[in-house]
């Protein structure tokens, strides 16, 4: 299963290069099935997520080789719509494939999608967009049948901004004959890179980062480079991480502005921050306390992703914080790990609150899902001790390279197999 074991105590202090984006690089290696001839993808973050998502493309009959962060993939000549059900279990951004395979080959077959447990997380919106489209979908054993012998340009207003019904429809319509208009869609900045691969490939999207996007369907897209943007949630994390240990950071290659909610929650609360459009630069004074009352919203506002990072920063300096939770109902699980270390947090209902201000004490924990793990990270480099983390398997789906990046930072992480 893998664990990290974790020497807490130092102060993190050091640069960060920012991996490309997770949520940029998942839907558009989906978009690429759509695409004929080669694509070249940079900065693709090196996470198991990544692995999984090239393992179902290889599986449709993709080309595909990998070098280090670059990636290409060539989907000429693709031979399955079918994907097999262990690949897709293994992450829930494979239905991102329900849209492009429509869009490729007029028919799809998925699984219900797997992912990190965090709530009921369905696909109503997706699938009913799909419809409005024109395709039939039928649910069988387990399977999700969909088929389109040809797909129409509708007008899809979202009941609530999701990214994934977003991302899925945008890839749909690039199939459907007319204009497609996606209203109250999700505005996050990963949205915007897929527009700008797409439109790379020849797509024509605009809209993308506003809660209207169009897309002129039809035409035909070729391959092209594209490098993913930069990761806003593990920049974050690392930001957390560091100011948590007392330490400064220097983080590069991140839009600024992407992680505006978490900066100016952190210099609200007496930390040093100073930015440039793509470099963040933070630092601890060391007496700081913070009182803050944060709820999670869609972009662009605080970012689901960053509250458990968030709640074990708060841990130590946030006597009297809360966070609420509102866009999935089963986030909370890390804080019975965290109360484990010492932690004094508790769970009313939507929110988790900070009752005191600790310093943890290492212990024996166990992630359950990606970010909560990242917030054991955290909170392990902040503790007195030694911490063992197990089921990192959760934590690499998100983050490449985490222990070398820690490492850098000063931090004394060692991963271990079992
Ligand atoms: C994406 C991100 C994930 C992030 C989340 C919210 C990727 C690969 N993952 O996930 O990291 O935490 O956005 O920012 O980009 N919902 C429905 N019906 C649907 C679809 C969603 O009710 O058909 C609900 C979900 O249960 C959830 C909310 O909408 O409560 C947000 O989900 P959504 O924005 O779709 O998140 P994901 O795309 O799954």
């Amino acid at each position: 299963m893998g664990s990290y074991h974790i020497k807490g105590g130092r102060k993190l202090s050091g640069e960060v290069t920012v991996s490309g984006a997770k949520n940029s690089v998942l839907p558009i290696l989906a978009a690429s099935v759509i695409t004929k001839g080669e694509n070249i993808f940079r900065r693709c973050p090196e996470i198991s997520d990544v692995d999984s998502m090239t393992r179902i493309l290889d599986a449709l009959g993709c080309h595909i080789t990998r070098e280090g962060s670059v990636l290409s993939v060539d989907a000429s000549f693709l031979s399955e719509c079918r994907i097999p059900d262990e690949l897709m279990k293994e992450m829930r951004s494979s239905v991102f494939l329900a849209g492009s395979l429509l869009a490729r080959c007029g028919e799809a077959v998925i699984t219900s999608p797997g992912g990190c447990d965090i709530g009921r997380r369905p696909i109503d919106l997706h699938l009913r967009g799909l419809m409005k489209m024109g395709a039939e979908v039928f649910c069988r054993e387990g399977y999700i049948e969909l088929r389109a012998r040809s797909l129409r340009g509708a007008d899809i207003r979202l009941d609530y901004p999701s990214v994934g019904a977003t991302e899925n429809l945008m890839l749909a319509a690039l199939a459907a004959k007319g204009i497609t208009r996606i209203r109250n869609s999700a505005r996050e900045p990963e949205i915007e890179d897929l527009q700008k691969y797409i439109n790379r490939c020849g797509g024509k999207v605009r809209g993308a980062g506003t809660d209207t996007i169009e897309i002129e369907g039809g035409r035909s897209l070729t391959g092209c480079e594209h490098s993913i943007t930069g990761d806003r949630i593990e920049a974050g994390t690392y930001l957390l991480m560091t100011l948590a240990t007392g330490g400064d950071v220097l983080l590069k290659g991140l839009e600024r502005s992407t992680l505006d909610p978490l900066v100016s929650l952190l210099e609200e609360g007496g930390y040093h921050v100073g930015y440039s459009r793509d470099e963040i630069w933070a630092a601890a004074k060391g007496d700081e306390r913070m009182r803050c009352s944060v709820a999670t919203a869609p972009y662009p506002g605080f970012s689901t992703d960053l509250q458990p990072q968030l709640a074990a920063f708060l841990t130590s300096v946030g006597k009297g914080s809360s966070i609420e939770e509102n866009i999935f109902e089963n986030r909370f699980g890390y804080t019975k790990e965290l109360k484990k270390m010492g932690a004094d947090i508790e769970i009313s209902e939507k929110k988790v609150i900070i009752k005191n201000n600790n310093i943890l004490c290492g212990a024996d924990v166990r992630a359950g899902d990606l970010r909560g793990g990242a917030a054991l990270v955290i909170a392990g480099l902040m503790a007195e001790g030694d911490t063992v983390i197990r089921n990192t398997k959760y934590i690499k789906r998100g983050y490449g390279k985490l222990e070398d990046k820690i490492r850098l930072l000063g931090g004394d992480i060692r991963e271990y197999e079992k």
